[in-house]
Parts: C-alpha cells; structure tokens; sequence
C-alpha cells in the first residue's frame, strides 16, 4: 500500500492532507511516562530499540497522525562523536566537556566511525519499519550541522549564543572545521537510517534564527543544502524535509535540492507559500500553544486549511507540542486536519 505522507511530500494528490506533530512522542502521553520510567532515564530509552519503537508507534495508536517519527534525540550525535552527554530532569542537556580549542576538536570521533556507533538508532528503525502498518510513513532525523555545533561548543541551551557568536566573528576557520566534521557524520547517519528503513528524512535546524542573514547561509543553509544533495543524489525516492525554525526574513534566499520546507509558527503560512509555495511542499505551521483550546485550535487549523486548500501542503505544529497539552486536543486537532482536507 502506498503512504499517502510520502505522495504529499512529493507534491502529489492525496485523499486528504496528512498530519504529524514534532515531539508527538512524549511527555504529553501517560504512556510515554509510563515507558521512560521503566527505562530509568530518557537516554536509557533512546538506547533501547524495542522501547524506543514502542513510544515512537504511541502517537500513531492513540492520536492518529500519519506519520511516525523516529524516538532519539539529536544530541545523540555528538554523544558518539565522544562527548559525555547528560539529560537533567528540569534542566535539559548538558555536555560535560564542551569543545573550545582545537585540541577537543581533533579529539572528537568522526566519519564512518561516529557514524557507526549510532547502531541503536538503525536497529530501532529496522524494528519500527516491521511493526508500523505499511500505509504509515516513518520519519528519520537529524540536527542541522549549526544547531548540533551550537550544543557542542556551549555545552548546553543558551538565550544569547555568546560562546559559539564568538568563533564565528573572531575564529570563522575553527567553526568550519567543526560543522565539516559534523557534516560528514550526519550524511553517513542520514544514509544509514535509510537503509535501516526510513522513509523520509527531516533536518532540524532549531537555533536557526541566532544568525544574521549572510551569516546563517554561510554557517548553516550551506552545509544543511549540501547533506540534502547528497542524500538526494544516493536516495531520490526518499522526501527531504528542511525545518530552519525563525527565519522568516530569509526566505527570499532558500533554495536547494529537498521537497518540504517546515514553516515555523512565526511565520505567517501565506507569506511562506508566496515565497516557497511553488517550489517546494509546505509543512505546519500551527502555533503549539493553541492546542492548549480547541477554538483556538480550530481557527488556526481553519486558516491553514484555506490558504493551503490547493494542496502542496503537510499539516504540522509550528515547533514541538508542549508537556502539559492534553491528550484530547491533540486529537482533536489531528482529526480536525484530516475532516477539513477531504478531497
Ligand atoms: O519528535 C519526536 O517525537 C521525536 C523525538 C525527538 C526528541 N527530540 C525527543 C525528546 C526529536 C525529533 C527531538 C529533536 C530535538 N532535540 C531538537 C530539535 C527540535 C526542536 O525541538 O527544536 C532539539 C533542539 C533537541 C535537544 C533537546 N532534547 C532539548 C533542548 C531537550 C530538553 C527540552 C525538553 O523539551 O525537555 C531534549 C529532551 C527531549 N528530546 C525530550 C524528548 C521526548 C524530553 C525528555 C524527557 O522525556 O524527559
């Protein structure tokens, strides 16, 4: 049976628009809770691939999306690069020992190597692909070689990026050198998830919005564009999706060889379909929060619905749903895409 997310990623006709959520699998769900509890941490959980399918498949069961997105993280990444990774209940992730000079630089793993430690993410989509029904989509991922660097040169989430704005104004070269390496590990991760059984790829390219214009194309765009066509060249059957999450003022720039771009709440989903509409498919852009009331839900998923009524389109949220959204709105939400896109 074909996958009707797959057909939209590609710009076909659909039955109707599918729909998925970033961070569907999670906190929001008891039984997510109830999984990472058993597995003792969220790590322990990325690590295990048969409880890392079991949550991945949750969203599919009790809320109805149309996709599964792989459960693991992008921090993982660096983690097998070498660097001591920690998830503090409250806090986020830490890295222990973040990478300031070029010593801890050449320490790190790469290539191939990294690549092939990551085993634990390929098993959980081999597994994932025998048990997910044949009509669902499974979605790999990765960082944007940026977003990772950013993480691995603070060390953890910043509100003023002032350590990793500081190589990039004062040592260019060093920041290269880092997003080369790192580059190199997630062509050879995305390829590997592929083969394990992928069926679409989507880039994360969360802190997007912490560079100035020309500033973003050379130390983040650049490199996302050259993962995708390489990924593209091996895999041209597998859908690329591109989420550069704040950038609204740069989309005169975006260009590249992938199939969906992931609007991001903040920007207004009819001015992203004017600037990128004929190029390539849109995903989102629901605002997270608005799940908190069904009207508000409603009037979003409405909106979105006439601007995108010609198609072209894959309904999302803006960025990730939020803990303590309930169950039921979500629901409602993605049965709401699904009624108010029947074709
Ligand atoms: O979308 C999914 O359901 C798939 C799984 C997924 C997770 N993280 C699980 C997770 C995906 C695709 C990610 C991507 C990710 N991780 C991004 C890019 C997307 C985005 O949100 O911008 C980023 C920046 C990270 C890094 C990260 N991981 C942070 C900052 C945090 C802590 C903040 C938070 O939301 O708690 C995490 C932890 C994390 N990753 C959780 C989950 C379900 C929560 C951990 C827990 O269960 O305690």
């Amino acid at each position: 049976m074909g996958k009707i997310f797959v057909d939209a990623c590609f710009g076909k006709k659909t039955p109707y628009t599918p729909v998925w959520m970033m961070r569907q699998a999670g906190r929001y769900l008891p039984e997510y809770m109830k999984v990472r509890a058993e597995a003792g941490n969220f790590l322990n959980l990325c690590h295990d691939p048969k409880k890392a399918c079991e949550v991945t498949i949750q969203p599919i069961d009790i809320v109805g999306v149309d996709a599964a997105i792989l459960f693991s993280d992008i921090l993982v990444i660096p983690n097998e690069m070498g660097m001591h990774l920690d998830f503090l209940v409250g806090e986020g992730p830490v890295f222990k020992d973040p990478i300031r000079d070029e010593k801890a630089l050449d320490a790190l793993i790469g290539g191939e190597e990294a690549a092939n430690k990551l085993t634990y993410v390929y098993e959980t989509l081999t597994l994932l692909r025998k048990e997910l029904a044949d009509d669902k989509a499974l979605i790999g991922f990765t960082g944007s070689p940026w977003t990772l660097a950013t993480y691995m040169i603070e060390g953890q989430g910043t509100k003023t990026y002032n350590i990793v704005k500081k190589e990039i104004y004062s040592n260019p070269e060093f920041m290269h050198k880092l997003l080369r390496k790192v580059t190199d590990v997630v062509k050879i991760y995305l390829e590997k998830q592929i083969e394990a059984g992928a069926d679409v790829v989507q880039i994360f390219d969360s802190w997007a919005a912490a560079l100035e214009k020309d500033k973003y194309f050379e130390f983040s765009w650049n490199y996302m564009k050259e993962i995708a066509a390489h990924i593209k060249a091996k895999y041209p059957h597998i859908p690329i999706i591109m989420f550069p999450k704040g950038i609204p003022g740069y989309l005169d720039k975006i260009d590249g060889d992938f199939d969906v771009f992931g609007v991001d709440w903040a920007t207004p989903i009819e001015y992203a379909k004017e600037m990128l509409g004929d190029k390539y498919v849109l995903q989102g852009n629901m605002e997270p929060c608005r799940l908190y009331s069904k009207e508000a839900t409603k009037e979003a998923v409405t909106n979105i619905a006439e601007v995108m009524k010609d198609g072209r389109h894959i309904f999302n949220l803006g960025h990730g749903i939020l803990p303590d959204v309930p169950v039921e709105n979500a629901k409602y939400f993605v049965k709401l895409c699904q009624e108010v896109s029947k074709r």
